[in-house]
C-alpha cells in the first residue's frame, strides 16, 4: 500500500463521559492514569509494508504470546503533547522532531521505519478524534504516546518480520504554578547508557534499567536519579526520563553534549534556543559531577533545572550524593528556570508569538 493510499478506517464510539467528568479526570489525574475514547493503530508486515491504518475504541491488543516484543524487546516510543490554544484551536509542538526521533530510534532497533508523514497523520487522526479532551479547559494539554512494537510470532533472533504502530493519549493539565524543585539522588552504581548502546534513542529498554535507580531515589526521599557516563562515573548524563541544565553565576547556561549517550530531547533543545534568545551564554559541555558539586558548595551555581515533555521545565533544589546534600542556589526554582517554563508554555498555547516555526495547527 504507498501512503497516500492509506486511509484511515474509523470505528468511533460515543464517549461515555460527560463533560464535567471529563473535566474532574483530567485535573485530579496523576501522570498516564487516563486515557481517551480512541487509538490509533497501523500494521506493517514485509509484502504490504505500512497498512490497516484504524482509529478504534482504546483498549486491549491481541498479540501471540511469542511476539518478538515480549522476548527481545523490540519496543519503541515517543512522548509530545497537543495543546489547547488561545484561539480555542489545538497546537502540535514540533511534531517533525519526534517522527525523526521515531524514525532514528526504529533504525536502531532494526524495525520498520514509520515514515514522517505517517506518523503525522496518525497522532492528528487521534487528536481530532478525541479533541473534546484539549479543547475544554484553558491549560489543557493531551499527552501522546506513539509506540512501535514487533508482533511477530518468532522466537527466532533476528529483526521481527511484522509491527504494530499505534498512538495513544491521555489528558493532563499543567498547571501555571510550577512543582516544588527536586532533590536529586546521584547513582554511582547503576548508569543508564553506554557508547554504542541505546542510550540515544527512544525505547522502553533504557526506562527499564533505569527503574532500579528511581527505585533508590524514592527510599531515601528523593524524586529523581542524576545518571553519570558509564566508563568514568564522572560525568552528568541525565535523569531518569529527563535532560538536565545548570547555571552558573558568570550567566552561563550549561547541558551535557549529545555524545550518544543521553536522549536528544525535544524541550532540551527548544529550551537552548529560548536561552540563546535571551542572550544567555549556552555551553554544551560535559559537566563534571565533583566540579559541579564543588561549584553548588561556593555557591557558583544559581540554578539547576530538569526538563523533558511530561516535566515541561522543573526546578532542582539540591543533589545527594555519597558525600552529603548540597543545595544548588537558595533551594528554590531559580528565576531562569521559572521564566524558561512560562515562555515555553506560551509558545505551546500560543499566547506568545511562535517565532521558531514549532507549532503546527489541527
Ligand atoms: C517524556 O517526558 O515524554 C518522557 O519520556 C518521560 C516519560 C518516560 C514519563
Amino acid at each position: 500500500t504507498s501512503l497516500e493510499s492509506l486511509q484511515f478506517q474509523k470505528r468511533m464510539i460515543e464517549s461515555p463521559i460527560g463533560e464535567a467528568d471529563r473535566a474532574a479526570l483530567v485535573a485530579g489525574g496523576e501522570f498516564g492514569q487516563v486515557f481517551t475514547e480512541h487509538m490509533v493503530t497501523v500494521r506493517w508486515n514485509e509484502q504490504r509494508g505500512w497498512h490497516d491504518g484504524l482509529v478504534e475504541p482504546f483498549g486491549p491488543l491481541r498479540l501471540s504470546p511469542a511476539a518478538a516484543v515480549f522476548h527481545y524487546g523490540q519496543e519503541i516510543f515517543e512522548g509530545m503533547k497537543a495543546f489547547r490554544a488561545a484561539d480555542g484551536g489545538i497546537n502540535l509542538f514540533r511534531v517533525e522532531r519526534n517522527a525523526e526521533r521515531f524514525a532514528a530510534s526504529a533504525r536502531r532497533l532494526a524495525m520498520a521505519e514509520v515514515p514522517a508523514e505517517l506518523f503525522r497523520r496518525a497522532v492528528e487522526e487521534l487528536v481530532s478524534s478525541d479533541a473534546a479532551w484539549v479543547a475544554d479547559h484553558p491549560e489543557g494539554t493531551l499527552y501522546l504516546r506513539p509506540f512501535q512494537i514487533a508482533t511477530e510470532p518468532t522466537l527466532g533472533m533476528q529483526p521481527a518480520a511484522a509491527y504494530l504502530f499505534g498512538v495513544i493519549a491521555s489528558p493532563v493539565v499543567v498547571n501555571r504554578r510550577e512543582a516544588p524543585p527536586m532533590r536529586i539522588l546521584i547513582s554511582d552504581d547503576h548508569v543508564r547508557a553506554v557508547r554504542g548502546g541505546t542510550g540515544d534513542v527512544k525505547c522502553g529498554g533504557n526506562y527499564a534499567a533505569s527503574m532500579p535507580a528511581l527505585g533508590r531515589a524514592a527510599e531515601v526521599g528523593c524524586d529523581q536519579v542524576l545518571f553519570l557516563d558509564a566508563a568514568e562515573r564522572r560525568f552528568v548524563e541525565e535523569l531518569g526520563g529527563m535532560n538536565v541544565f545548570v547555571v552558573y553565576d558568570n550567566g552561563s547556561v550549561c547541558t551535557p553534549p549529545l555524545t550518544g549517550t543521553i536522549l536528544p530531547g525535544v524541550t532540551r533543545d527548544s529550551i537552548m534556543r529560548l536561552a540563546a534568545d535571551r542572550g544567555a551564554r549556552l555551553v554544551e559541555r560535559p559537566i563534571e559531577i565533583d566540579e559541579l558539586q564543588e561549584a553548588a558548595r561556593a555557591g557558583r551555581v544559581t540554578e539547576m533545572f530538569a526538563c523533558g515533555t511530561v516535566a515541561v521545565v522543573r526546578g532542582i533544589g539540591s543533589l545527594h550524593g555519597r558525600h552529603g546534600e548540597v543545595v544548588i542556589g537558595d533551594g528554590g526554582t531559580g528565576d531562569l528556570t521559572a521564566r524558561l517554563r512560562q515562555e515555553l508554555l506560551d509558545i505551546q498555547h500560543g499566547r506568545t508569538p511562535d517565532r521558531h516555526g514549532w507549532i503546527s495547527g489541527i
